[in-house]
């Protein structure tokens, strides 16, 4: 799939407040710095069109934008960023489970990991979450750029067999790089390929 155009629609805090209508979206979720936004700009080509940081905790609502004047996608704020403090990361995590178990149109959502760590418990936990809720999801490991291929292997082989504990089939997996803009084809082609199914 092309991208065409790709411009931002809205940022919210309410669930209810998102774009109406019936056009599917794909929401980008994961902790915090491990590349959501950079890789909204990534796959479509605009640098700026999601706001990055290096350092966490940049995106704090829920922001669309619409591609292809068709479907929208969706950048979240990050979990599990302690700098936030209690009231804070209570307020982003009802942010984004209310808009996870409410939001109709979410079509997949895309749970990005960091290519360079061991399976982390607080990620384990939102996929069985995601489970549990029955919302359908995929895993983007992102900045594979960091490793090379050997080490890339062994971490995603590690993370493989930790996520067979607990599920019994494995979800769709894609790799990312927004640094060296890998995995673009791949993960447009998927979500194509979701939304005629
Ligand atoms: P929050 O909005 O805070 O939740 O973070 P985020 O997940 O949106 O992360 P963001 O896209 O802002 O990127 C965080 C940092 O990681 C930035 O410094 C990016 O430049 C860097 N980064 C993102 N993707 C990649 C990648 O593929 N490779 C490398 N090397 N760095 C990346
Ligand atoms: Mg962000």
């Amino acid at each position: 799939m092309e991208i065409k155009s790709a411009e931002f629609v809205v940022s919210n805090t309410d669930v209810k407040k998102c774009p109406e209508g019936n056009k599917p979206e794909y929401a980008f979720i994961g902790r915090s710095n491990v590349g959501k936004s950079s890789l909204i700009n990534m796959i479509t080509g605009k640098k700026g069109l999601a706001m990055t940081s290096s350092k966490p905790g940049k995106t704090q609502l829920i922001n669309h934008f619409i591609i292809n004047d068709s479907w929208y996608l969706v950048d979240l704020p990050g979990y599990g960023y302690a700098q936030r403090g209690k009231e804070g990361r209570e307020n982003i995590r009802r942010i984004i489970e209310d808009y996870i178990l409410e939001r109709e149109q979410l079509t997949n959502l895309f749970v990005l990991l960091d290519c360079r760590l061991e399976a982390q418990k607080i990620d384990l936990e939102f996929m069985e979450w995601l489970g549990e809720n029955g919302i359908p999801f995929s895993i983007v490991f992102t900045k594979i750029d960091k490793l090379g291929g050997g080490k890339l292997r062994e971490n995603l082989n590690a993370y493989t067999k930790k996520l067979l504990e607990s599920w019994e089939e494995l979800p769709p997996i894609l790799l990312t790089s927004s640094e060296k803009k890998e995995g673009k084809e791949e993960l447009l082609n998927y979500i194509d390929e979701i939304t005629k199914s």
